[in-house]
């Protein structure tokens, strides 16, 4: 499954094309099954369904866990980098894993957790959450991790949606110079949650905190009493193995659901090849468990490669802006993997944090999660990789389950900026407005994928009549991405962002109408139109322009009492990063927000607004304009 030159990358891309079930067939049965698969696809874009190995049975933990016990038990699976720098990493090898992860297995099954039920993981970056998620899987039960920085509200809807029945969290979390509160925000959550019955608490921080009698347990009394051995659950290859939630166009954030098998072979597959990992590399992946590239290539894609992935728990500039680079030396990181976001945030602070850090341990570097500007791509190679590390530029999403258009580390020839080719099994196609194909190279269109590949989303958490609308309508026969795209004349390819109303705020997903929901539950607010413009740092700021019922007494306080509101019903990822209180806005008759304006507005470009005839209302732009912040 090793690709090793461009010609060998040729061949398997031909292959997976010509005879994609034979490509794939050939990589899946390097894979422990329980039983194997005689089936290997079966899929309609028109009517959405696909299925992949579906007659198969496996359990990926058996995959990722026990399947090295036999070669490498003594090997560290994750290093766990504290958030303070002084404290001591904890390694856990592939047996301490191994045993912990079939404790807390038994522990969910005490609780009557059983294959199908949903489990809600709410918890910092500490080993447990990875125990937790693997536990999950290893019984079949289906996880729904909950990124840490999310509101209660955030919570209860998610738990709501898929009807969670336990919830995995700690007492607190640390953050940087920050204690932040976890049980008690699990708590306000819960108050809307009748479907939760239990609440397992590890502690971390030794904040006090409320346990209920009859619902909440500690997590290290229940592992304490638990056996460590547990057989993994016999899965079909298409029983869902997680559920994570992301932010669309509209409405609330929906459920990706990915199954077990296919989600297995193609995160491995990926993991092995986009960063030719070697058995020992040590891999860093930075992004939190709760997004997909955690839960893709922090946790399954390198523990079913046998890797030893490092599990960060604080932030990059803590106790300052050297701190990454620390963590590499400290731990000899062969392969570092992180976001466009970080690159320029350390980027800003000079190169004094770089000084007398020693980076030669590095030979692979990776970027992921929004486009990365050229300025940022040349730091990166220079500063970090000392002109000797690939970069590979990652291009996925979390309904795509793993990487899509990438580089392969060292094989495939480089451009600053561009995610280059796809990978093996994977077919891009450009079309235009209406859905015709562009083809050639030098063209610009709307990015989607033509046949499916392993991890692709299979549904949206019950209602997948949501799913075939945002992904296969679009586009009829085809999966629509949201992203527009280059193709060049060498026909490499460059993500160009979002085409939708998707935001990219500091490589997360953020809905435009999401915060708009949020702002518009602030008293006062009659109507709020939110875009996202051009930010040095985080790629996409959050512009909200914001429509009071009366003049309000003192603006900079409530800018501050509507960032209050969205923290508090989102999370503090979604405050805008600036508010502009307007009296009306831009409307054609049929009482749209034509966004397009509001867009110029907030990038400073007042002078190329485009036909404003169609307006309710042309006066309103100006009113806007003189408004601008
Ligand atoms: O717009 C693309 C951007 O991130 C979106 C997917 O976000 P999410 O589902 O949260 O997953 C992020 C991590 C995989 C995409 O639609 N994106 C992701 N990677 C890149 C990117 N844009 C440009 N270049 C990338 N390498």
């Amino acid at each position: 499954m090793r690709i090793k030159s461009l010609q060998e990358y040729q061949e398997a891309y031909s292959l997976s094309v010509e005879k994609p079930e034979q490509f794939w067939a050939d990589i899946a049965n390097e894979f422990d099954w329980i039983k194997p698969f005689t089936k290997v696809l079966d899929w309609s874009f028109d009517d959405y369904s696909v299925k992949w190995f579906e007659d198969g049975q496996m359990n990926i933990t058996a995959n990722a866990l026990d399947r090295h016990l036999k070669t490498i038990p003594d090997q560290a699976a994750i290093i766990y980098e504290p958030n303070e720098p002084g404290d001591e990493a904890i390694t856990l090898t592939y047996r301490e894993l191994h045993t912990r992860v079939c404790k807390f297995s038994n522990v969910l099954k005490a609780q009557g957790v059983n294959k199908g039920d949903r489990v809600c993981i709410y918890m910092p970056m500490i080993p447990e959450l990875a125990i937790a998620v693997l536990a999950c899987a290893r019984i079949g039960a289906i996880h729904s991790v909950v990124f840490g920085g999310f509101s209660a509200q955030s919570i209860s809807d998610r738990v709501n949606d898929s009807q969670c029945k336990l919830v995995i969290t700690t007492d607190g979390a640390v953050r940087g110079n920050k204690t932040i509160p976890m049980k008690e925000t699990v708590d306000d959550a819960l108050l809307s949650c009748p479907c939760v019955e239990t609440v397992i608490v590890k502690i971390r921080t030794k904040t006090p905190i409320s346990m209920l009698k009859g619902r909440d347990l500690w997590w290290e009394e229940e592992e304490m009493q638990a056996s460590g051995i547990c057989a993994p659950e016999a899965m079909n290859a298409e029983d869902p193995l997680f559920i994570l939630y992301t932010s669309g166009s509209t409405g609330k954030p929906k459920g990706v659901v990915h199954t077990c098998g296919g989600y297995m072979v193609y995160t491995a597959y990926t993991f092995a090849n986009v960063f030719q990992y070697n058995l020992g590399d040590v891999f860093f992946c930075t992004a939190d468990i709760g997004w997909i590239t955690g839960h893709s290539y922090l946790v399954y894609g390198p523990l079913l490669n046998g890797a030893i992935s490092v599990l960060f728990e604080g932030i990059p500039t803590y106790p300052d802006a050297g701190r990454f680079w620390d963590i590499i030396k400290r731990h000899q990181v062969n392969i570092f993997y992180t976001a466009p976001t970080a690159i320029r945030s350390l980027m800003g602070f000079g190169d004094a944090f770089l000084v007398g850090k020693d980076l030669s341990s590095l030979r692979v570097l990776g970027s992921v999660g929004e486009p990365i500007n050229v300025e940022a791509w040349q730091w990166y190679d220079e500063k970090i990789g000392k002109g000797n590390c690939p970069i590979v530029d990652t291009w996925w999403q979390t309904e795509t389950g793993g990487l899509m258009i990438s580089p392969i580390a060292g094989i495939t020839p480089l451009k600053p900026a561009f995610a280059t080719l796809p990978l093996p099994g994977v077919q891009p196609i450009l079309v235009d407005e209406n859905g015709n194909e562009i083809e050639g190279n030098g063209v610009n269109g709307n990015l989607c994928i033509k046949y499916p590949w392993p991890s692709i989303i299979r549904t949206t958490y019950g209602d997948h009549e949501r799913c075939k609308t945002t992904y296969f309508s679009t586009y009829p026969g085809l999966y629509f991405t949201g992203d527009g795209c280059m193709r060049d004349e060498d026909g490499y390819y460059r993500i160009t962002g979002r085409v939708d109303d998707v935001m990219n705020i500091s490589g997360h997903r953020i809905g435009t109408a999401e915060v708009e929901n949020a702002i518009n539950m602030h008293t006062g607010v009659i109507e709020s139109a939110v875009v996202g413009y051009p930010h040095d740092v985080k790629g996409q700021g959050i512009y909200a322009y914001v429509i009071c019922e009366h003049p309000t007494i003192n603006d900079e306080l409530t800018r501050k009492d509507i960032l209050a509101t969205v923290a508090r019903v989102i999370g503090p990822i979604a405050k805008p990063d600036k508010i502009q209180f307007v009296t009306g806005l831009p409307k054609t008759r049929s009482g749209k927000i034509m966004r397009r304006i509001l867009r110029k507005v907030a990038e400073g470009e007042f002078g190329s607004l485009g036909d404003t005839s169609t307006l309710l209302d042309p006066g309103v732009v100006d009113s806007i304009i003189k408004g601008a912040i």
